[in-house]
């Protein structure tokens, strides 16, 4: 049986070219819905899905991501001083006691793939997760990603989050071809990076969430740079498929694409008229914001 996961890895080296200029400075993970960055809605899921060891593969850019979740120490105080003791929570609370940060270097982004060997020390020999912080999945119930882990360690395989989407968009993704599903899980058999829609297997789509084979390290040594010139987790994953099982996992939630400004613009939109003080008021603005513009009713 798989060994439960305990160590996730956030990928977050990447250069972010979509949101520039902010990300000349600010990470793309750290863009905020509503008042949490994108790294601390991955850091959340990745926490009940039982993980301990978060694993950060970071840049020379990004002391933004480390500064997060460091102590505050003076702002700590300050608060304290001010009897703000609801906001002293939220601040201490980025990570929860018993849960501890790595962060490794990818020098160069040389890809997906490299950025997660680059993990490969801090891992060890252990099944681990790997959770792309800009892909953000929502649900009420259990995450994503507690989802996977859970059958992962039930069907003793790596397991991958994948979605259906539209087949003009196959040459976004990784995509799949599976054997039939029984429920959430098919056993995947191909798998392309960013094919065209004619060339696609499928329409299932790999999403930015990953229950991995420490054996994955080993196949990403070996992998040549594929398209574009970058070490791709999906080459890996291919031969991973060759000699283990590896199941696609359709998982119950709704996944927002933050790398794009419109996935960004959606979600904000999802959590402001999903949360308990705002929704009302968010409700009203955008209401407000159509009528202004002529446009049609929200209901
Ligand atoms: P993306 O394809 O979204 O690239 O990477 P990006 O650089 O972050 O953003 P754009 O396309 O330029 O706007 C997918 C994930 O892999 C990480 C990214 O940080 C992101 O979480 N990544 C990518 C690395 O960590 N290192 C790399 O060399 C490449």
């Amino acid at each position: 049986m798989m060994k439960r996961i305990r160590k996730a890895v956030f990928p977050v080296a990447g250069l972010g070219t979509r949101f520039l200029p902010a990300t000349k400075t600010v990470p793309k993970e750290m863009l905020p819905i509503i008042d949490r960055p994108l790294i601390q809605y991955a850091v959340d899921e990745a926490i009940e899905a039982g993980c301990d060891t978060l694993i950060f593969v970071t840049n020379r850019y990004k002391h933004a991501v480390a500064d997060y979740f460091d102590k505050a120490y003076e702002l700590e105080q300050k608060l304290e001083q001010a009897g703000k003791t609801e906001q002293l929570e939220l601040i201490r609370n980025v990570l929860p006691p018993g849960v501890r940060a790595v962060f490794v270097t990818q020098a160069e982004a040389l890809g997906l793939g490299h950025a997660v060997l680059c993990a490969k020390p801090v891992v060890g020999d252990e099944p681990f997760a790997v959770l792309l912080p800009d892909d953000l999945i929502w649900n009420r119930g259990p995450g994503a990603l507690k989802q996977m882990a859970d059958a992962a360690v039930v069907d003793d395989a790596s397991v991958i989050a994948v979605q259906d989407v539209p087949r003009d968009q196959t040459s976004n993704y990784g995509i799949v071809a599976t054997d039939a599903f029984v429920e959430r899980e098919g056993r995947i058999r191909a798998i392309v990076e960013k094919p065209t829609p004619e060339a696609a297997p499928s329409n299932l789509a790999v999403v930015g969430r990953y229950v991995l084979s420490p054996r994955i390290f080993d196949l990403l040594e070996l992998v040549k740079p594929g398209a574009g010139g970058e070490i791709q987790l999906t080459d890996a994953i291919a031969a991973l498929l060759e000699e283990e099982r590896v199941l696609a996992y359709r998982f119950q939630g709704t996944r927002f694409d933050c790398g794009t400004h419109l996935g960004l613009i959606e979600a904000t939109i999802r959590y402001a008229l999903d949360h308990e003080k705002l929704s009302d008021s968010a409700r009203r603005l955008m209401q407000n914001a159509l009528d202004e513009l002529g446009v049609v009713d929200l209901d």
